[in-house]
């Protein structure tokens, strides 16, 4: 019974720790890279399994830096990074 437990909590929170990246890539970066970082119009190269921590700290051309807590910014990298 104990490891049932244990093993539960091990499952939420992993969803937890998802769930952040994803939220975050929802709530500032899919506007104009769309849901799964295919691109779009606004920003036409696909950004996903891109290494985007850099450019979200400081930008790049067209794109401004995005202001994120540190450990929202280093999930919606993650995130962006495990994008198929
Ligand atoms: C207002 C629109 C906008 C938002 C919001 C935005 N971006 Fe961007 N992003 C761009 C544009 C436009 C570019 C292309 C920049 C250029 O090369 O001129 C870009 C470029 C990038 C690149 C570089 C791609 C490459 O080929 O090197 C990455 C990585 C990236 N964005 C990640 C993110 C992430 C992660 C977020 C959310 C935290 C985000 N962006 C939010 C518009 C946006």
């Amino acid at each position: 019974m104990k490891r049932i437990v244990i093993a539960l909590f091990a499952v939420a929170f992993a969803t937890v720790a998802a769930a952040d990246g994803a939220a975050v890539y929802a709530a500032k970066c899919k506007a104009c890279h769309g849901a799964a970082g295919e691109g779009t119009k606004m920003a036409p190269d696909a950004i996903k399994g891109k290494d985007s921590a850099k450019v979200i700290a400081e930008g790049k051309g067209k794109m401004k830096p995005v202001k994120l807590e540190a450990a929202d910014a280093k999930a919606v990298a993650d995130f962006v990074k495990g994008l198929k």
